[in-house]
């Protein structure tokens, strides 16, 4: 028999049957893409900003007139020479775009660039526009200029948006771009100019802070954790949907406990313990997936763990494990055997540069929480 299909995903952005909660933070972006206002997603990693700009995008299509929507991801582009290639591709892709019209459409769209680029075409027969690597940024940002002129003539008759995923990495690809954007957005109205991006402090500093290239230019939605009334029927549906339903509610909400505040970690618990079930998902399965996911990633905790120093390992089993005392205190730094809290304070910055340990609510904690379950478990021993 062939195995069911696992009705669980964490692979990338989720939106449609996939996708839970998040109902006003969606209708507040939809709304937003409608009226040609720009919006900005902030997030720590894998809280599903991207999910939330793909199902906006879903209910934004169900309205008519049909959306011209343009999607980049900033940090798979890794250029700025790539992205421009990237933001005409879609671009070109946009359905009843005006060069549609035209007897020879693709001359006609490339008509429209100030820049030409070479052109080939992926398997589905799209173009593909390529800039030589050497061109001065000044002349690829004017690139982006077109996009955002085309964009707004599209805008005067149905929602245009310009959505650049992964933002914080922006200024890798140019340092004049996040300036460049605020002038094309003060002048283009009938685009909605959509930002998602984690690194709060990149993020920051380039559209939320006074003095930010972008500040006051865009309305921010800020993602929390997904609560638990609205995890919980999510897993019920999607379980049952599979074909193997969860034992009761009860196993539902353990699961959404060991996982922890990130969708990312609830999804991939799920879908292990999917596998792991036989017919239901009972509260041995969570145990079964837990350790499944634990042995699937050891080489790689027992690589980050090794490239600690000593003073940064103490802290990380402490956090993980059961010391109650607040990290900024003496008693907690005499808990890891470090000098004092100075020395606590710069283990844990270094920890949460390197994204190992966040802040949340509730303190600071480690963020993958099966890497926390190694730490505590025989992973690491020291
Ligand atoms: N609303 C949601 N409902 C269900 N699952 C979700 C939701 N949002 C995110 N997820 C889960 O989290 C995973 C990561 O989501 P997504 O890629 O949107 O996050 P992100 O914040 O954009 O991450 P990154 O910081 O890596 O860009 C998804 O594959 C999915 O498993
Ligand atoms: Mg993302």
């Amino acid at each position: 028999m062939a195995p069911r299909r696992n009705p669980f995903d964490y692979g990338g952005p989720v939106s449609g049957s996939q996708f839970a909660g998040r109902k006003a933070e969606v209708a507040g972006v939809v709304h937003r893409m409608s009226d040609h206002i720009g919006v900005v997603v902030t997030a720590p990693r894998r809280y599903g900003k991207s999910s939330l700009i793909r199902q906006a995008c879903v209910e934004l299509e169900q309205h008519r007139p049909e959306p011209a929507v343009v999607s980049v991801n900033l940090l798979q582009t890794g250029s700025l020479a790539t992205a421009a290639g990237s933001l005409l591709h879609r671009l070109y892709q946009v359905p009843g775009g005006p060069w549609h019209r035209l007897k020879q459409v693709l001359p006609g769209f490339l008509r429209r660039v100030r820049i030409q680029p070479a052109t080939s075409f992926d398997q589905n027969g799209h173009p593909v526009f390529t800039f030589p690597a050497g061109l001065a940024p000044a002349d690829l940002s004017g690139v982006i200029d077109d996009v955002y002129e085309i964009l707004d003539e599209i805008g005067a008759r149905r929602p245009a948006v310009l959505f650049l995923d992964e933002f914080q990495a922006v200024t890798d690809l140019d340092a004049h771009l996040p300036q460049r954007l605020k002038a094309l957005a003060d002048e283009y109205r009938r685009v909605s100019l959509v930002l998602a991006g984690s690194k709060e402090h990149l993020m920051e500093s380039l559209v939320i802070s006074r003095g930010a290239p972008l500040y006051n230019m865009l309305e921010r939605f800020n993602l929390g954790p997904i609560p638990e009334e609205d995890w919980v029927p999510f897993l019920l549906r999607r379980a049952r949907a599979g074909g193997k339903p969860f034992a009761d509610e009860a196993v539902a909400r353990a699961l959404w406990q060991v996982a922890g505040p990130v969708p990312f970690d609830v999804q991939r618990l799920a879908y292990e313990s999917f596998n792991q079930a036989g017919d239901r998902i009972v509260e041995a399965v969570l145990r079964q997936a837990t350790a499944e996911i634990i042995h699937h990633d050891a080489v790689d905790y027992a690589r980050t763990f090794e490239n600690l120093s000593a003073g940064q390992r103490r802290v990380l089993k402490a956090l993980a494990g059961d010391v109650t005392s607040t990290p900024g205190s003496a008693e907690f730094a005499g808990a890891v055997g470090l000098a004092d809290s100075t020395s606590v304070r710069k283990a844990l910055k270094a920890l949460t540069e390197a994204e190992i340990v966040v802040r949340r609510d509730q303190g600071i904690a480690v963020d993958d929480p099966f890497f926390a379950a190694w730490l505590r478990g025989t992973g690491g021993a020291s």
